[in-house]
């Protein structure tokens, strides 16, 4: 068994014991073994091992778990973007174009492209990515996605209810007896979650339901994308169905943060359910950005993800949504760093990542900086200096 030693960490963020919320604790080293933590603690006190690793004085945290994510696509819509940045607004309407285009590709196609990005990401310091299928949209489609989504990930998502396919357009109830029967039968193999967009023009509040029912008795886990362009009963819903997440959350009402924080429960035990906001999403569709400070302060559990997809969100930059979380959504960088790591984690229901204690698994980030304050302070500049996953350097 051979072990690794990160040391001379100057700031490492735990998200467990240490200092502040972000479990901070300086001058501290991390021995590894078989791609797991063994021991956090002092530099200076730090165990002999077989092999190790400087960091130089400069800032450690745990590996970016992006928790939210449309990697099965072919094509883009550059030209769609350019369209919205001279005035036009983002209806979801793209996606169609999207499905054309993935159905028409090859597999390998397809994988090239899940591999492509998931590589991006993980240079830019994601070690947990989720991916959804939901632009293929036949049973054969749905299915493919899913089986290359799973040769990137364990986190996958069968979004077949994505939106209403053109050809079902004027039956969507027998599109949703598709999603329900056929497509979810075959999609659930290589899927750990099913998720909804709900969504005026998408799928409504009763839809959704149904469709997340029938995912959960197939022994999927609840996901859903709700209230992203206006108001609804879709974060309730996903509240209801103890949903590991309700993604988006850009249009709340009282009630929906209520929900969220569990206080419209008698007993008052709370929600496990967590709010993922994706800011990337409303930068690039020059949307208002969700209320974080409203969710922080009524105790809501807050995630942060890319939402990385062709349409509505092209960025694979956790880096990039912590900025915008603080420099937008007025989130402190020690709130939004939890949210992109632990936040992640908790809305992908893992306690194994988005942690840097004993027993996590080795998915870490060295900084080219000596504090993670420079992940919002320098936007846009590449501070991942090294990778680690599964205590392998990939
Ligand atoms: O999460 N909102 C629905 N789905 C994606 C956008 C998909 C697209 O525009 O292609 C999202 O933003
Ligand atoms: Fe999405």
């Amino acid at each position: 068994m051979s072990s690794l030693l990160v040391d001379n960490i100057g700031e490492l963020v735990t998200n467990g014991a240490g200092e502040g919320p972000l479990g901070i604790r300086r001058d501290a080293a991390v021995l590894v073994e078989e791609g797991r933590v063994v021991w956090v603690g002092p530099s200076a006190y730090a165990p002999a091992a077989d092999r190790r690793l400087d960091a130089g004085g400069a800032a450690v945290l745990p590996g970016f778990v992006d928790s939210h994510a449309h990697l099965v696509f072919a094509g883009d819509r550059a030209a769609e973007f350019a369209a919205r940045m001279a005035g036009e607004p983002y209806t979801g309407g793209g996606i169609r174009t999207t499905v054309g285009a993935t159905r028409a590709a090859t597999d390998d196609e397809l994988r090239a492209t899940v591999r492509r990005l998931r590589g991006e990401a993980l240079r830019q310091g994601t070690t947990t990515m989720e991916i959804k299928s939901g632009y293929g949209l036949t049973v054969a489609d749905e299915a493919r996605s899913l089986r290359i989504a799973a040769e990137s990930s364990t986190e996958t998502t069968f979004l077949g209810a994505h939106v209403v396919p053109a050809e079902y357009a004027d039956r969507p109830d027998d599109y949703v007896g598709l999603v329900c029967g056929p497509m979810l039968a075959a999609a659930a193999p290589y899927a750990k979650w099913v998720d909804v967009f709900c969504e005026r023009g998408a799928f409504d509040v009763d839809h959704a339901r149904a469709i997340l029912a029938c995912g959960q008795a197939a022994g999927l886990g609840v996901r859903i994308h709700a209230n992203q362009l206006g108001p609804g009963g879709g974060v309730r819903l996903g509240v209801e169905l103890d949903a590991a997440s309700v993604d988006h959350c850009t249009h709340l009402s009282d009630a929906d943060v209520d929900a969220l924080a569990g206080t419209a429960l008698s007993d008052g035990s709370g929600t496990r359910t967590v709010a993922t906001l994706l800011p990337g999403a409303e930068f690039s569709t020059r949307s208002p950005y969700p209320d974080a400070r409203r969710l922080l302060d009524a105790g809501v559990t807050v995630a942060l993800a890319t939402d990385c997809n062709p349409g509505s969100s092209y960025t694979s930059s956790m880096a990039f949504c912590v900025a915008l979380a603080v420099r937008e959504m007025r989130m402190t960088p020690a709130e939004a760093v939890w949210a992109a790591t632990a936040g992640g984690a908790r809305a992908l229901r893992r306690d194994d990542i988005g942690v840097l204690t004993p027993g996590a698994r080795a998915d870490l980030v060295v900084l080219d900086a000596p504090s993670y304050l420079h992940l919002a302070y320098r936007p846009g500049v590449p501070l991942i200096r090294q990778v680690m996953r599964n205590g392998v350097t990939p």
